[in-house]
């Protein structure tokens, strides 16, 4: 049984991997960075009894999700990790509107796209689809990674409602974490001011939710908090709130 993963070459995508590795599931892991990939899979199959496939993809290409999926359709995969995503913090009219097109076709073309292949194509298996906390609300100064990961959770969560009302058997999480310590920030050009969790304990959240079947899982009790709160909080207080936190995190 495989799980494909991409964005597995670092954070919550590589901490997702050992943890499935170490459950003893065959990996299908998908990056850019091949020589991170190729050392990935080196390590799980020594340490593991596991098959590791490595595919070097830029999934920001539409073209290059369609031949992923179709190299790959005809293996037993019963879970997809969508994880692959970046941010850009910045003005709106600063940030480069290829780097936003570039977010935009990674963060919702191509889970858009993949989702629907394994749906048409599977009729039992899980799917978890990462979108962030930056969903669940406007963020001015990061405006468009936050609204790709509405995109990301607004489909998400429909799509699993109508599942589950269908005679398939697949169920989707969307994973949606506050900071986490990976790469993220270095992409987005950002220095957290909040406090993270790491990789790991939001890789281990996810998996758990996963399979008991949760369709949303918020990791770590703080943001389990704040996402309370902030259910509460009307836009007049959320707008000025998050453009004091993203204009903090760089030297805006
Ligand atoms: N860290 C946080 O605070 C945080 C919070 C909420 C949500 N998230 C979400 O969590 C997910 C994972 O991010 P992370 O925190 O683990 O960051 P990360 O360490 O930067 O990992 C991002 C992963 O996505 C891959 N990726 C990026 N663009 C890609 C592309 N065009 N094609 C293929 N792979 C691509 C990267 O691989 P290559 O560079 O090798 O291609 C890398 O493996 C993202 O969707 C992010 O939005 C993160």
């Amino acid at each position: 049984m495989y799980v494909l993963i991409t964005g597995a070459s670092s954070g919550i995508g590589l901490e997702i991997a050992k943890l499935l590795a170490k459950k003893e599931y065959d990996l299908i892991l998908v990056a850019r960075r091949k020589n991170r990939l190729l050392g990935l899979k080196k390590q799980l199959e020594a340490r593991y009894k596991v098959k590791v496939i490595t595919k070097e993809c830029d999934l920001s290409e539409e073209e290059n999700c369609y031949q992923l999926f179709e190299e790959i359709k005809n293996l037993d995969i019963t879970v997809l990790i969508n994880n692959a995503g970046f941010g850009k913090i910045g003005y709106f009219e600063n940030i480069s509107l290829e780097n936003e097109l570039d977010m935009i076709r990674t963060n919702i073309i191509a889970p858009h796209i993949l989702t629907k292949l394994f749906i048409k194509v599977k009729q039992k298996g899980f799917i978890l689809n990462v979108a962030s906390m930056a969903g669940f609300q406007p963020g001015p100064v990061m405006a468009t990674y936050g609204a790709t990961k509405a995109y990301l959770l607004n489909l998400s969560l429909s799509i699993n409602y109508e599942l589950q009302r269908s005679n398939k058997n697949i169920h989707i999480t969307t994973l949606c974490p506050g900071p986490v310590d990976t790469e993220f920030n270095k992409v987005a050009n950002a220095d957290f001011n909040l406090s993270s969790i790491t990789a790991r304990q939001c890789a281990k959240e996810a998996i758990r939710g996963l399979f008991q079947r949760k369709e949303l899982v918020v990791p770590g009790m703080n943001m389990k908090l704040l996402r309370i709160a902030s259910k509460f909080a009307p836009l007049k207080i959320i707008l000025p709130m998050e453009f004091r936190i993203q204009t903090k995190k760089t030297n805006l």
